[in-house]
């Protein structure tokens, strides 16, 4: 019998770090042991959205108790920016202007983080203020600055097929943005080295550009800097690039002092200072006939950038990528605007802009919805891509994989749809103050880094020769379960128990030139690039087998912890050991780039995508008419991930998107006062979801048929971020119980986040239509 081992792929089995999750025992970087004498650094933050420092006397800092200095812009040896673009438009410390409220000007480094984060509050700034430019509405109208190069997508012609459609309705979507919330905050510890050297420990979703970032601050290169995070209390995209900053100012300081720093704002700077989710303005023009067919959009999406480029350009690109989600669009023109703002500089959060663009797209499908009078599900049907003419995105991909038809189909059966839909109905008529709404959503996401180049990955393994195994690799772990698919890919290959296998931290110096563990791509790229290590080692263990046993190679095998060499069977370890004595290399390094892919960002045209996740959910809601107050109560998902290498951990990937989604679009609202200062930088002021928010119903289900067409690990699917869009159907059931008191005649055209007193404010607005 083939006995299986524990822990390979296809298995579900717990998060590596689960057990010390939920006891206290995972250590995260506040947690590590400080060298002797460590110093802590903290930074003084700007309270002027927009000028020029007239001058910044810090004698009071200084003399504060503790503290050993403070670093201005002056103290920086290299370069004062840690830009990710090679803009140069991102200062550590403010040169001479600030360009948003929160804006670094200068760190303390003192004996205790208490009286470093006290000195920092005693500058006296004087500043030269202009007003600022805060929002994409005032942004536009005065003609703000471009962060980076617009991207336009066209196919069809646009203009011609809006003209001559039998209906056409323009509208404008405001969609908010989004604070990470991650539960540990941004902290990096730097140690220094001899000569130029300086090793940096940093919450860090991007080691490499930590250690170039780090490199460029110190004036040192890249082989003096070496990077480590073992792990992340939560990314979510927060962590791409905004660690940077933490990271150069504790080299900085170490470097300058002969001692280890540490630097960790507190959740209110933390807030303030880094940056967060896009918020957009869609404004959209669509043209349909009067079976639902959309016939052309056009539609531009506007983007706070906030005062630097950061990821702007990626983020609003992929916005338009997502404008489409599951719709054939015949004719088609979008285009971003990456607008200036004097704001903190935004960058990537889960979905990385696809979130607002989809909501844009199903923003248009509600309107042609209730434009005529149909279920949205209809809507949404007659558009789904699918066979020739029907096949081809704004960015000419052809759609070649598309299962939504099915998956919708399932999943309306499933959760009753139609029943619950009637039945919802039926209730609005009789029911005065409370109101229900159903929704059903699609989800389409597109798979690779549009950079193409980041769309590689190495790995680092070495079998000991006790026959334990050390996998190393260029992706992080932020609590998604990176680790553990990886070490089960690598089980797998040699075919040992998991617990054979220990994943240790990643290090620039054991892994070199890595991607972001980003774009959802953590799994694809590093297992791959794992079993291509693993795939080397076995090679070399079966070669030696087939020299020192004189068998043929397809008489070795890896097999339940042990190593079959013709009629003979050894366990793994002690074939390890005797290939360890014949001299045999048990170390190898792997690699892996994803094939197939292009992107022509100046023509608009190209395969940036190497494959799509797929999925559905269905939302029901009810809400208070009198105060606009709602639950969400039943959600049913069928979500894609291909042939799912750890079910469990999939699963809490899409419960946990689908809620963060949920937070983005009902709750989390984030609000700037008119001098700049973001009001909402507390849970007490920003509100995330709870465990008493979530849906009372949950039933959440992976497409059980689905195997990925690309040759991908295992034939998975990347599920870190597609599965968080599935939470527009909240926001659509919400919408369908306030047109309730309409009676559907108008398209409520609720701006997100649809807040409590949003809802109420759109119910009477439709009430008094
Ligand atoms: N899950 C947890 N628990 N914590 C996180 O920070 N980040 C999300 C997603 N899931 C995140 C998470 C984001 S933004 C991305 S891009 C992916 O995980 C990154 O990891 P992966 O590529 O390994 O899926
Ligand atoms: N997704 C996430 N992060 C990124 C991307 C992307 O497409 N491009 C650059 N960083
Ligand atoms: Mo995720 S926004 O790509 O880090």
């Amino acid at each position: 019998m083939n006995k299986q081992i524990k822990g390979g792929t296809h298995q579900s089995i717990e998060h590596e770090s689960a057990h010390k999750h939920v006891s206290g025992r995972a250590e995260y970087l506040d947690d590590v042991i400080e060298p002797a004498g460590t110093l802590h650094a903290y930074l003084g933050l700007s309270t002027c959205a927009n000028g020029k420092i007239k001058s910044m006397d810090l004698d009071a800092v200084r003399k504060a108790p503790g503290v050993v200095d403070v670093l201005t812009k002056d103290d920086i040896p290299g370069e004062n920016d840690v830009s990710p673009t090679g803009l140069h438009d991102e200062p550590i410390f403010a040169r001479g202007e600030v360009h948003f409220y929160g804006q670094p000007l200068f760190a303390v480094v003192a004996k205790t983080r208490d009286q470093a984060r006290r000195a920092a509050q005693l500058a006296k700034v004087e500043y030269i203020s202009e007003a600022p430019l805060l929002d994409v509405k005032s942004a536009k109208a005065n003609g703000a600055e471009l962060v980076t190069k617009p991207l336009k997508l066209k196919r069809g012609d646009a203009v011609s097929a809006l003209e001559n459609a039998p209906m056409r309705i323009k509208g404008e979507m405001e969609i908010g943005g989004q604070d990470h919330f991650y539960l540990e905050g941004h902290i990096a510890m730097a140690i220094p080295g001899e000569d130029d050297e300086v090793t940096v420990f940093s919450s860090t979703q991007h080691p490499t550009e930590i250690q170039h970032m780090v490199g460029h601050a110190l004036g040192v290169s890249a082989n003096a800097v070496n990077v480590q995070v073992r792990r992340m209390g939560g990314g979510f995209g927060g962590k791409e690039t905004q660690g940077s900053l933490f990271a150069a100012v504790a080299a900085i300081a170490a470097k300058k002092h002969g001692a280890a720093v540490k630097i960790r704002p507190d959740r209110d700077d933390d807030m303030v200072a880094t940056g967060k989710r896009h918020d957009f303005v869609a404004s959209y023009d669509v043209g349909f006939d009067e079976a639902g067919k959309i016939h052309a959009i056009d539609a531009e999406f506007a983007a706070r950038c906030g005062f630097s480029a950061d990821l702007s350009g990626p983020v609003t690109d992929r916005a338009l990528f997502h404008a489409d989600n599951c719709y054939f669009i015949p004719n088609v023109e979008l285009r971003s605007q990456p607008l200036k703002t004097n704001t903190v500089s935004n960058t990537a959060f889960r979905g990385f802009g696809g979130p607002q663009g989809m909501l844009g797209g199903e923003r248009m499908i509600e309107e042609i919805a209730y434009a005529l009078g149909k279920d949205p599900l209809e809507i949404r049907r007659t558009n789904f891509y699918g066979g020739e003419g029907k096949n081809l995105t704004p960015y000419h991909q052809v759609v070649d994989d598309s299962i939504i038809e099915r998956i919708v189909d399932e999943l309306e059966a499933s959760a009753d749809y139609k029943e619950r839909r009637d039945a919802a109905l039926e209730f609005n008529k009789t029911s005065r103050v409370l109101k229900r709404g159903i929704s059903l959503t699609p989800v389409k996401f597109g798979i690779s880094f549009t950079a193409t180049w980041y769309n590689q990955a190495g790995a680092l393994v070495h079998v000991y020769s006790d026959g334990t195994i050390q996998l190393n690799h260029g992706g992080t772990e932020m609590g998604q379960g990176l680790y553990t698919k990886v070490a089960q890919v690598v089980a797998d290959e040699f075919q040992v128990d998991i617990s054979t296998i220990k994943v240790t931290a990643t290090r620039t110096d054991k892994v070199p030139n890595t991607s972001a563990t980003a774009a959802s791509s953590g799994t694809d790229l590093n297992g791959m690039a794992a079993a291509d290590a693993a795939q080397k080692i076995k090679q070399r263990l079966i070669d030696f087998a087939v020299k020192e046993y004189d068998v043929a190679p397809e008489k070795v095998r890896f097999d339940n912890n042990q190593v079959i060499v013709g009629e003979q069977a050894f366990s793994f370890a002690d074939f390890v050991k005797t290939a360890y004595m014949n001299r045999v290399q048990l170390s190898a390094t792997g690699f892996y780039k994803t094939p197939d892919i292009h992107w022509d960002r100046d023509a608009g045209k190209g395969t940036p995508f190497y494959y799509f996740a797929y999925g559905a959910a269905v939302s029901e809601v009810v809400i208070d008419t009198l105060t606009g107050e709602y639950f969400v109560e039943r959600v049913d998902v069928l979500h894609d991930v291909g042939r799912s290498i750890n079910e469990a951990i999939d699963k809490g990937q899409v419960e946990g998107a689908f809620v963060q989604g949920m937070g983005w679009l009902t709750t989390e609202e984030l609000w700037w006062s008119k001098d700049g200062q973001l009001k909402t930088h507390a849970p007490s002021t920003y509100k995330i979801p709870v465990a008493s928010d979530r849906p009372r119903q949950f039933n959440v289900n992976l497409v059980n048929w689905s195997e990925n067409k690309k040759r991908t690990i295992r034939r998975s699917k990347a599920v870190g971020e597609p599965p968080f869009m599935l939470a527009i159907s909240v926001l659509e059931a919400l919408s369908m119980a306030v047109a309730s008191v309409a009676d559907y005649k108008t398209c409520p055209k609720l701006d997100s986040p649809a807040t409590p007193e949003r809802i109420l404010m759109a119910v009477q607005r439709l009430k008094g239509e």
